[in-house]
């Protein structure tokens, strides 16, 4: 902790540089800030400030750089790894940046429009909506999170199979170095081969090499057409060799493709609100599938998912179905699937893992998880949902909240857990961070998992952009 004198210089340093009213430092007000989603992570910090300017972040960063104090950006504080709180020595600020939040241009004819960064993500989609065209990046917490945010952890979500994760939606962005300093990277471009590709440093870099104060993104035709099922299987190898056809056969129409266990389905179901199971008997396995059309009708897009579909149900390998005829049942599919990571924290201790193999590799990494939680944790319950075109699991250990009361080395078990469930996908050529990013949780596998000139390469990098070591310290980046 810093001392009070020290705390209250900090204060007054940032409110001479944003204003008093950008400054939050009342206990009560800061909480929410200093806990994350899960509220599994906190921190401590001398403030929250709020710029509402690149000047005011430029102003604050080369303050804190000259000074010694850490900076921790936070967009929505959704992060799912402890990468959106500060750490406990509390000589740091907190940098929320919902106070930037103007949609500065959308250009339609340019399919692009540009944005600041503290935007939250489903005012994005809405003004390119308002637009007659698309912001294709989706996510459950799209309600919270904020595109700065999104751009800082390279987010995923349920639309990558077709349109890529935030870096691919992403043409240019305006960043803020740790010394203050303004990189003006914003541009409209689909082509520009002029030199280093400085925008995908900082795009998956957590915000340990600077702050992303606006971005410049792609938007796509709004669909017109959209067709959305819940495909019922008895193995997740049905599931697999059904998405690959679907994937095959549906071409630049096919949007999403999510895997859900009957365990998750269950508990999303059990914990939401005016929700209710579509099926009669809930599925072992589940497919989420949707197609988006840009023209024609949502009939006519459904009518050839279901002949596309025939020859499986015909055959046994698809057991049930259900198909969205209304926009309203669309939404509601959707909203079981995006329910899980709330519903999944009423239900008990969930520990979550994000990994990813290629997709046709997921049935081998299923079994050979199961067998190693069925070996030791029997206490657990396997949930499973994930992002299946992908190749993006969530593959998440359920315990009930009084078994993980009773658990002495929680951070042991989470720990052995993952490393077993680490270890299947490495073997598989798989990642154990597939779209979440590192943040503060998963800092010891960057050791283990990427090999030692990757890191090395890394911590070059933020020498070089970061030297004080201001931006974010402790996370992604495994101490030298
Ligand atoms: P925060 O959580 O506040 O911060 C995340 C990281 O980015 C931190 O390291 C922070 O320091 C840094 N940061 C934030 N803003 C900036 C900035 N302007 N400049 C530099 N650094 C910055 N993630 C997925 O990828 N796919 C999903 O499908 C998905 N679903 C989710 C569903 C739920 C219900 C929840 C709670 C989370 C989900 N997430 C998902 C995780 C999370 O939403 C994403 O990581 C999101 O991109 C974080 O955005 P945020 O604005 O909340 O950032
Ligand atoms: C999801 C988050 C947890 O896919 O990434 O729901
Ligand atoms: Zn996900």
């Amino acid at each position: 902790m810093t001392t009070k004198m020290n705390r209250q210089s900090i204060i007054d340093a940032m409110a001479g540089l944003v204003g008093p009213e950008n400054v939050l430092t009342d206990a009560h007000d800061m909480a929410p800030h200093l806990i994350d989603w899960r509220k599994r992570h906190t921190g401590v910090a001398a403030c929250v400030v709020f710029p509402r300017s690149v000047e005011h972040v430029s102003n604050a960063l080369a303050y804190c750089n000259d000074n010694g104090i850490k900076v921790f950006p936070q967009g929505g504080n959704t992060s799912v790894c402890g990468g959106s709180v500060p750490d406990a020595s509390g000589n740091s600020i907190l940098l929320n940046l919902a106070r930037m939040n103007r949609i500065i241009e959308v250009n339609a004819d340019n399919n692009s429009m540009t944005v600041e960064a503290g935007c939250i993500l489903t005012d994005v989609q809405n003004a390119a909506l308002a637009a007659d065209r698309m912001f294709p990046l989706t996510l459950g917490a799209e309600g919270s999170c904020q595109i700065g945010g999104n751009l800082a952890t390279n987010a995923g979500g349920t639309n990558v199979v077709r349109f890529g994760n935030t870096r691919d939606l992403v043409l240019g962005i305006e960043v803020v170095l740790a010394d203050g300093r303004v990189w003006h990277g914003l541009r409209t471009l689909r082509k520009n081969n002029s030199g280093y590709d400085l925008k995908n440093l900082f795009v998956g870099a957590e915000g340990t090499l600077g702050v992303i104060t606006r971005a410049s993104l792609k938007l796509f035709p709004k669909p017109r057409a959209m067709a959305t099922a819940v495909l019922g299987f008895e193995s997740v190898q049905a599931a697999v060799d059904e998405g690959l056809k679907l994937q095959a056969a549906f071409p630049g129409e096919l949007v999403g493709l999510e895997l859900i266990s009957q365990s998750e389905f269950e508990i999303s179901l059990r914990h939401g609100v005016n929700m209710r199971n579509p099926f009669d008997a809930t599925p072992k396995w589940m497919v989420l599938v949707e197609l988006a059309g840009a023209t024609g009708t949502s009939e006519a897009l459904t009518d050839r998912l279901t002949e596309a579909l025939q020859d499986s149900f015909d055959g046994g390998a698809v057991q049930d179905a259900v198909v969205a005829s209304s926009g309203q049942q669309r939404a509601d599919l959707w909203h079981i699937r995006h329910n899980v990571t709330e519903a999944n924290g009423h239900e008990g201790m969930g520990l979550t893992h994000d990994i990813a193999v290629p997709t046709y590799r997921i049935p081998d990494f299923v079994e050979q998880a199961e067998a190693a939680l069925a070996k030791h944790y029997p206490q657990a319950v396997q949930v499973i949902v994930g992002h299946m075109g992908d190749g993006n699991l969530h593959y998440i250990a359920m315990f009930t909240h009084a078994y993980w009361a009773t658990v002495e080395d929680k951070r042991g078990v989470q720990l052995k857990l993952s490393h077993l469930l680490y270890d299947i996908a490495a073997g598989m050529g798989g990642t154990f961070s597939a779209e979440h990013g590192i943040g503060a949780l998963h800092v010891p596998e960057m050791s283990i998992y990427k090999n030692a000139s990757e890191v090395a390469l890394m911590r070059q990098i933020k020498q070089l952009l970061d030297p004080r070591d201001t931006m974010n310290p402790g996370r992604v980046l495994p101490a030298a």
